[in-house]
């Protein structure tokens, strides 16, 4: 019986030192110590035919094997895992996870995209005039005689004698014009310039949206009827939209247009906001029209001239016009 242990020993733990992975050692484990089939289980049922004598000692004997092929079968083990190379990095999984850098667009571009998607879809094309313009472009040709107030140095950037940074984008009007004959609808977004103070109000650069219809029979009720039009596509059925007379030398009559949007908060309820200014606009003057050799007696137009980060504003409730151009992205990474 000690002799069989011995061997049974042996073999078992030469088939452990040969065992290539974790599945092997299992499979020897069962053939040696499985409780049933297993080749030392067979031998022990076998120590009941021993004479008392020969009992304990063959039983410790056995047990001793027990133990051994156990130890081995472990310690193959952890070999065989030491071995193997590791898939994963240590990982420390009380980190915080890495950020996902994601840009978004700035919340004027997108109120500029916005509206542009909904004129284009009135039939409006887009177009596209230089930011340093002549004083031509900016001023005269637009009716705005040069000692008007506008024109002054206080107010408008100049590069050099008639030269200037356009103080609006209705230069791009005068430019399609010239390039155009009617029938024109025109949508021309772009940066325009002022020497205003920095407030939360006014920034030296900012966008405007500049809009143009001349046609055949084109009368303020298409110009009324297509503002709201906008306006309630952009914020929505409810939204009301007031024409209030005021003077441009490029329109007249001239309007100013504000709006009064309803918000609806998460109970269901709504409110009403105050009117809120978002552009100039009114009928192209026939001097105007005169201006690009378009015949102001057949042809008449309307216009406006509307500040996207206006309606950025009005559109998110942000308060100070600053923090659409201070470019901390703790702010503008908000509006996604
Ligand atoms: N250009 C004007 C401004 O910057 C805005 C404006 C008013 C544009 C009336 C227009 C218009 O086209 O018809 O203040």
């Amino acid at each position: 019986m000690i002799e069989e242990l011995r061997k049974l020993q042996r073999d078992a733990l030469a088939a452990i030192r040969e065992a290539r992975d974790a599945a092997d050692l299992e499979r020897i484990r069962v053939r040696y110590l499985g409780r049933r089939e297993g080749r030392l289980s067979g031998l022990l049922r076998g120590l009941g035919r021993l004479s008392a004598q020969e009992r304990p000692a063959a039983g410790a004997a056995a047990n001793r094997a027990k133990r051994s092929l156990g130890d081995a079968l472990k310690g193959r083990l952890a070999e065989l895992a030491a071995a193997e190379p590791r898939r994963e990095p240590d990982l420390d999984l009380t980190l915080p996870p890495r950020r996902k850098w994601r840009g978004t667009i700035h919340p004027v571009s997108q109120a500029v995209d916005d509206i542009w998607t909904i004129f284009r879809g009135l039939g409006f094309t887009r177009a596209r005039g230089p930011e340093v313009d002549t004083e031509w472009y900016n001023f005269v040709a637009l009716n705005t005689p040069l000692d008007h107030p506008a024109a002054d140095e206080q107010d408008t950037l100049y590069l050099a004698p008639g030269l200037l940074l356009r103080s609006h984008t209705s230069p791009v009007q005068i430019r399609t014009m010239e390039k155009y004959p009617p029938p024109i609808r025109i949508i021309a977004p772009g940066m325009v310039y002022r020497r205003d103070t920095y407030d939360a109000t006014h920034t030296p650069a900012f966008a405007q949206i500049e809009g143009l219809v001349v046609d055949e029979g084109v009368t303020f009720v298409d110009f009324k009827a297509t503002l709201a039009e906008f306006a309630r596509r952009f914020w929505g059925p409810g939204t009301q939209v007031r024409f209030r007379p005021s003077f441009f030398p490029f329109t007249e009559p001239s309007a100013e247009v504000d709006v009064k949007r309803v918000i609806v908060r998460e109970d269901g309820s709504e409110e009403e906001t105050d009117w809120i200014e978002i552009m100039g606009a009114g009928m192209v003057d026939p001097a105007v029209l005169d201006n690009v050799g378009y015949d102001s007696e057949r042809y008449t137009g309307w216009a406006f001239g509307m500040g996207p980060a206006r309606v950025a504003l009005l559109r998110h409730g942000v308060r100070d016009l600053r923090l659409f151009y201070e470019n901390d992205m703790r702010f503008l990474g908000q509006f996604t």
